[in-house]
């Protein structure tokens, strides 16, 4: 396939997947909300290493956004979106519409129970059962063999892979590096939303949690230690920033960590204005 293929309806794109598999074509998914930056690009073309289509889903769900949470603020950009697939080679791109994802009598959602009790689940309690409903239904739809996500959203990743393995879906479950800007911002489609004092402050929660992983390398093993290393750093650098979280978790459980071992995750989030941004790195 050398054109994009755009598929607007459940069942048109249904009948594509039926078609690509009868022909043994393998599918990669590549979710979306749209917006696309180099993170999801260097994920279509990571998918089109592993499988011989890369379905690209553009999707701004919208039971994934609390009423308080500005779901018409997402930024949209289907046509710029589209123009980057194709550069990227994605073959295919799904651009369901909210009244046939979620039509009037919709009532059935999929939720992951504990590893969604914590950080950005604490913060935003109805979030990752709209992330893991949506996904759940465009597994459904595009029938993939291999589903791509970044680690930028760490803990996305790790719920939406128990989701995979507990419902038995055949789907390879893969999660690729977060994608930074030169100066180590994590790309996000919020970060267009900084002025640029914030975006110049923003880095500073990266250099926080490389100096934790340095803190870490040198011996140190005291979480808190770590932690308040880290506060100082971000204190220093980004002095608008208001710390929501700063976490040590094993990497798969999500259970926090007090004494740092073997894979463990420092992640957090944190306000800068209205901009809430969240960045990980596995230091142990
Ligand atoms: O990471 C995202 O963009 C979204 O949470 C996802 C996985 C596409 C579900 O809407």
């Amino acid at each position: 396939m050398s054109t994009l293929t755009v598929t607007n309806s459940i069942i048109a794109q249904q009948e594509l997947s039926r078609r690509l598999a009868r022909r043994g074509k393998t599918i990669a998914i590549v979710p979306t909300m749209g917006a696309l930056h180099e993170g999801h690009l260097s994920l279509i073309r990571y998918g089109l290493k592993k499988a011989d289509v890369v379905v690209t889903t553009i999707f701004v769900n919208p039971t994934q956004f609390a009423p308080q949470e500005d779901l018409n603020r997402y930024p949209r950009d289907p046509q710029g979106d589209l123009k980057k697939i194709k550069q990227a080679g994605g073959q295919v791109v799904f651009m369901p519409s909210p009244k046939e994802m979620y039509p009037e009598a919709f009532e059935t959602y999929v939720s992951v129970e504990n590893l969604t009790r914590t950080l950005e689940g604490a913060a935003r309690p109805t979030h990752f059962r709209g992330v893991t409903t949506i996904v759940a239904k465009l597994f459904n739809m595009v029938r993939p063999d291999i589903a791509l996500f970044g680690m930028k959203d760490y803990q996305q990743a790790m719920v939406l892979k128990r989701m995979t393995t507990d419902l038995n879906w055949p789907i390879e479950f893969v999660i690729r590096p977060t994608i930074r800007e030169k100066d180590g911002l994590a790309l996000s489609s919020r970060n267009r939303f900084l002025s640029p004092d914030l975006r110049r402050q923003a880095p500073a929660l990266y250099r926080s949690l490389k100096a934790a992983r340095q803190m870490v390398r040198d011996g140190q093993t005291d979480a808190s230690a770590v932690e308040a290393e880290m506060r100082r750093i971000i204190g220093q650098g980004a002095p608008v920033a208001v710390i929501d979280y700063i976490a040590f978790t094993e990497m798969e459980s999500l259970k926090p960590v007090t004494v740092i071992g073997k894979d463990t995750v420092a992640s957090l989030a944190a306000r800068f204005g209205t901009v809430r941004l969240i960045d990980n790195l596995k230091i142990a």
